[in-house]
């Protein structure tokens, strides 16, 4: 899987920086051509002519260095960004997950990694505390949204003789990581050339103009499906009512109201190859808002509510030829007979159904846990991370749009 590939190699300033060498020289004897990156930090902790002498190519350090490549381009970070089959940085500091999650080009690396089109797999090290403080989570998190890979850190001697989470991973298990994160990018042009349509979020819908009927879903699954059919290759257009950035490539369309998401829906799904309703769309609207803010003097407000559109139901009883029609199934109890249920009813060919109840599944968690129902049987998916999730129902997808050839008359 190594052979051949070029790997971008980044190491940023931790005491842990010396085990990229180790990680270095385990790329380049599993045939990988491998480039080093370091940062002014890193130079603190391991000599350039080390790693040097065990990459493929001098250690870069710099924006400035004027580099002809192979090609000619006098552009360092832009020319390793595109020529790279994968960019690595490990250790990965606080600093450089912030600039990635940010987009800061503060240095060679972080300006690599924003020019890249390669995955980028992650291998974070740092104390305790900065691992587990707010902001390198939520950092995390909208990386991971993004299709951003990373190898966590484990548990063991920190530097100062403290102990705990946040010591680099080893750098067996990050060079086995990187063998699947190219594995998975070699599989990744099965949806080249189709069209995805993805939904994200819950609606909002107005009582007057400063409330709303709204529900707990963060978006999160529908952003991770989105981020695995961009990186299989498809045309993704995603609706959503999140305002989080997505992953390259996927075009975003903003709404807030169940409304708004079934125009926006309506318009755009009669020319699309695969459409996934991820989002969690109110059932009921209040029929008449008040266009001004309803004032606690005025008493109790009675608000009357209305049903919404079913917009899977809509797009299932108005189904192209050839389109493959995904629905979610939110339930706290009797899962597969209400999935069953949902299947049939709205006219779908997957319902990927989750226990909204059960612990790390649903609801702005960063993991789910679902049954995959479809014409053709269950299949149960066990807890992981969103974006596994997303692959195991996209897998579903390719699936079910392979023609059987025993069913060919
Ligand atoms: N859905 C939709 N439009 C609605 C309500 C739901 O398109 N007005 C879609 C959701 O995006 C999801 C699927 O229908 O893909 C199932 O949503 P869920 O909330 O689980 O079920 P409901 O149909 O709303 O039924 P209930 O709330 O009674 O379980």
């Amino acid at each position: 899987m190594l052979a051949g590939k070029r790997i971008v190699l980044g190491v940023t300033g931790g005491i842990a920086a010396y085990k990229a060498v180790e990680v270095c020289r385990r790329l380049v004897d599993a045939g990988a051509h491998v480039t080093p990156i370091m940062t002014d930090g890193a130079r603190h902790f391991v000599g350039e002519t080390t790693l040097s002498t065990l990459a493929s190519e001098a250690v870069r350090t710099s924006l400035w260095e004027i580099d002809h490549g192979a090609d000619g381009s006098p552009i360092t970070h832009t020319r390793l960004g595109q020529t790279a089959d994968l960019v690595i940085v490990a250790p990965a500091t606080a600093r450089v997950i912030s600039d990635l999650r940010t987009g800061r080009s503060a240095d060679l690396l972080s300006a690599t990694l924003i020019a890249t089109t390669a995955p980028v797999l992650l291998a974070p090290a740092m104390h305790t505390e900065m691992w587990e403080h707010p902001a390198v989570r939520e950092n995390l998190e909208v990386l991971a949204t993004r299709g951003v890979h990373v190898v966590p850190p484990e548990e063991g001697r920190l530097a100062g003789g403290d102990s705990g989470a946040g010591r680099l991973a080893d750098p067996a298990t990050i060079v086995e990581a990187a063998e699947k994160v190219l594995a998975g990018t070699s599989a990744a042009a099965d949806l080249a050339g189709l069209a995805v349509l993805v939904t994200a979020g819950g609606t909002r819908e107005p009582i007057d103009p400063v409330r709303f009927i709204g529900n707990r879903s963060s978006g999160k699954q529908g952003y991770a499906v989105a981020a695995e059919a961009a990186s299989r290759g498809a045309r993704v257009t995603l609706v959503t009512t999140v305002d989080r950035p997505p992953a390259a490539g996927v075009e975003v369309v903003r709404v807030d109201t169940a409304d708004e998401m079934h125009a926006a829906v309506a318009e755009r799904s009669p020319t699309c190859d695969v459409v996934v309703m991820a989002a969690a769309v109110a059932d009921f609207k209040p029929v008449d808002p008040a266009d001004r803010k309803i004032k606690k003097a005025g008493g109790v407000p009675e608000v009357v509510l209305e049903p919404t559109v079913d917009i899977l139901a809509a797009l299932g009883a108005a189904k192209p030829a050839g389109q493959t029609l995904v629905g979610f199934a939110a339930e706290t109890d009797d899962l597969r007979a209400n999935a069953e249920a949902k299947l049939s009813a709205k006219g779908a060919d997957l319902i990927v159904a989750n226990d909204v109840s059960a612990p790390g599944a649903g609801f702005e968690h960063d993991t789910n846990e679902v049954v995959l129902l479809s014409a053709t049987g269950a299949t149960e998916v066990a807890r992981a991370d969103k974006r596994r999730i997303a692959k195991a129902v996209l897998d579903a997808v390719t699936t079910l749009r392979t023609p059987n050839p025993g069913s060919q008359s």
